[in-house]
């Protein structure tokens, strides 16, 4: 079977943030399963890297395409590109990119929080609005975005981040409801501690909360496949979350998290 043909089989898949740790993780479990891709972001020598490998290991098509999540402009014919279906139809989009800078310094320095809010939050609702009406015009197909575990309850340690992702969880749950009806499935992954250039120096090497990409890959695939609402990665963290939240706010305020 030509790589050509093993993409068609199911569809294109676009991965935004592709050079993420997670996100080419995900890249090798996708293409390991016959799915065509389109490896997009902003580096693209190392995107040409990736899609070479992939193409090499899993003989599926590998589409590499550059965007900025922040040129807003540029994105309904960076869009239209990804739609164009060369080798197949685009039928799932994954959101992978993300950026996330020190509390203490976002908070003295506003150029750094509206980074975080533009490639976390206001990029995703201008991309995945695009990707939302192209499936739903299909009447098929997939939207899967990484939030976070910080988005669930602001913390004083990492609110500036965390507040980014509560908007993109809610955002979510929303195209969820509006698209439940047309056959598209919204995804929402939130993963915990992951040990990937995000989280270099902030973390326990060798914590039992700390996951790899590969494992949060995995959680992702299979929500993927499963078609699940939304999902924490690893699944522990659900419990984590819920003990969290559940800490009456009186006593959250005066504890250092
Ligand atoms: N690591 C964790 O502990 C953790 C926990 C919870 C959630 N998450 C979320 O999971 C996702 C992946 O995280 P990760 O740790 O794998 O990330 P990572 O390795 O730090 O990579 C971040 C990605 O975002 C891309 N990006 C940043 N600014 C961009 C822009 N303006 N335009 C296009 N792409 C841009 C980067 O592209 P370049 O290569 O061009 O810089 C890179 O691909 C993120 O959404 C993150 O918030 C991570």
């Amino acid at each position: 079977m030509s790589a050509h043909e093993r993409g068609n089989g199911s569809g294109i898949t676009l991965i935004l943030g592709a050079t993420s740790s997670i996100g080419k993780s995900l890249a090798r479990r996708l293409a390991a399963e016959g799915r065509g891709l389109i490896v997009a972001g902003r580096d693209e020598p190392e995107l040409r890297a990736i899609a070479d490998d992939l193409k090499i290991r899993y003989q599926v098509p590998v589409r590499v395409l550059r965007y900025d999540a922040t040129d807003f402009e540029s994105h309904p014919a960076f869009f239209a590109t990804c739609a164009a279906g060369e080798d197949g139809p685009l039928t799932g989009v994954v959101f992978c990119q993300g950026a996330m800078f020190d509390q203490a310094e976002a908070e003295r320095d506003f150029a750094l929080s509206r980074q975080m809010i533009d490639v976390n939050y206001t990029s995703a609702v201008s991309l995945l609005s695009l990707a939302a009406a192209h499936l739903a015009r299909r009447g098929t197909g997939y939207l899967c975005a990484l939030s976070s575990v910080a988005g669930d309850r602001g913390r004083q340690s990492n609110f500036l981040y965390g507040a980014t992702k509560s908007a993109l969880t809610t955002y979510l749950q929303g195209l969820r409801n509006r698209l439940a009806r047309q056959g598209v499935a919204v995804i929402t992954v939130k993963p915990g501690f992951v040990d990937t250039a995000m989280t270099w120096g902030l973390l326990k090497p060798g914590s039992p909360l700390v996951a790899s990409p590969d494992q949060v890959a995995r959680a992702i695939e299979r929500a993927i496949r499963q078609q699940k609402d939304h999902v924490y990665a690893p699944w522990f963290w659900r419990w984590i979350m819920a003990i969290i939240k559940s800490i009456p706010e009186p006593i959250f305020k005066r504890m250092r998290l």
